[in-house]
C-alpha cells in the first residue's frame, strides 16, 4: 500500500501581509512533486489572502477551529466559515495549544468531531515531552492523545496524524530517523488495533519536529513516515526542498 506524501506547512503566530505574499508567490514559482499533497496553515489572519493567491496545487488550513456552529464563541472560527472560504483543512491538537492554551485531549477530540462533520481535513498532532520519552512513556502519551479522538470519531478517512516529538519542536533537534519510525509504526500498529486494519494502511503519519532540507530526505525514507508538518522551515525557501523530498 503507498500512502500520498503529505507535507504541511505550519506557519504558526508567523508573517505579515508582505512576508506571506512572498511565501506563496515562491510555492507559485516552484516546481513541486506532483505527488506530494502539501498544504499550508498562515495565521487565521492571512487565510483568505492565502487562498486567492496561491494555486490550487496547494491547500490552506487554519491551524485551530471551534467544536460549535456559528455563534457566541468570541474570537473562534467555525468551521462552516473555514469551508465557506474554501479552507479545507484544519491542524488541531498541537502542542502548543495543548501547552499553552491547555485544550484538553476530550476538547481537541470535539473540535476533531466537528471539524470533520463539516468536511474539513484534520492534521491531528500528538507528541510527547523529553520527560515522557525518557520515562519511556511516548507511545502511551501519543496514543492516549488519539484515543480521546477514537471515542467521538470513527471515521479517519480524513484524517492526518502528526507525531511531532515536543522536544523537538523548534529546538533544531531533529528526532533521529530510528526514533520517528519507531513510534510512527507504533502509531500504525495503535491504529491497526484500534481502528482497523485498512485505516492503519491508509492513514498518512506525518513527522513534525525542526525538520529541514538536510534531514528531510532520510526521515522521509522511512516505512512509516508519510511526510512532515514543518513549523519554522516552511517559512523559508528551503520548504520547497522539503516538500520535493521523495524526489
Ligand atoms: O507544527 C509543526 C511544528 O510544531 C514544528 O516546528 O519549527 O520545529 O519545524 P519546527
Amino acid at each position: 500500500m503507498s500512502r500520498q506524501f503529505f507535507v504541511g506547512g505550519n506557519f504558526k503566530m508567523n508573517g505579515s501581509v508582505d512576508s506571506i505574499k512572498s511565501i506563496v508567490s515562491n510555492l507559485n514559482g516552484a516546481q513541486l512533486d506532483k505527488n506530494t499533497e502539501v498544504v499550508i496553515a498562515p495565521p487565521a489572519l492571512y487565510l483568505l489572502l492565502t487562498r486567492e493567491h496561491l494555486g490550487k496545487n496547494i491547500e490552506v488550513a487554519a491551524q485551530n477551529v471551534f467544536d460549535k456552529p456559528n455563534g457566541a464563541f468570541t474570537g473562534e472560527i467555525s468551521a462552516s466559515q473555514l469551508i465557506e472560504s474554501d479552507i479545507k483543512w484544519t491542524l488541531l491538537g498541537h502542542s502548543e495549544r495543548r501547552q499553552i492554551l491547555c485544550e484538553s485531549d476530550s476538547f481537541i477530540a470535539s473540535k476533531t468531531k466537528h471539524a470533520l462533520e463539516h468536511n474539513l481535513g484534520v492534521i491531528l498532532c500528538c507528541g510527547e515531552t523529553l520527560e515522557q520519552r525518557e520515562a519511556n512513556k511516548t507511545t502511551d502519551v501519543v496514543t492516549a492523545q488519539l484515543a480521546a479522538v477514537a471515542q467521538v470519531v470513527k471515521d479517519w478517512s480524513k484524517i492526518v496524524v502528526a507525531y511531532e516529538p515536543i522536544w523537538a519542536i523548534g529546538t533544531g533537534k531533529v528526532a533521529t530517523t530510528e526514533q520517528a519510525q519507531e513510534v510512527h509504526e507504533a502509531i500504525r500498529a495503535w491504529i491497526k488495533k484500534t481502528i482497523g486494519d485498512d485505516v492503519a494502511e491508509k492513514t498518512r503519519i506525518i513527522y513534525g519536529g525542526s525538520v529541514s532540507e538536510k534531514n528531510c530526505k532520510d526521515l522521509a525514507k522511512q516505512k512509516d513516515v508519510d511526510g512532515f508538518l514543518v513549523g519554522g522551515a516552511s517559512l523559508k525557501p528551503a520548504f520547497v526542498d522539503i516538500i520535493n523530498s521523495k524526489i
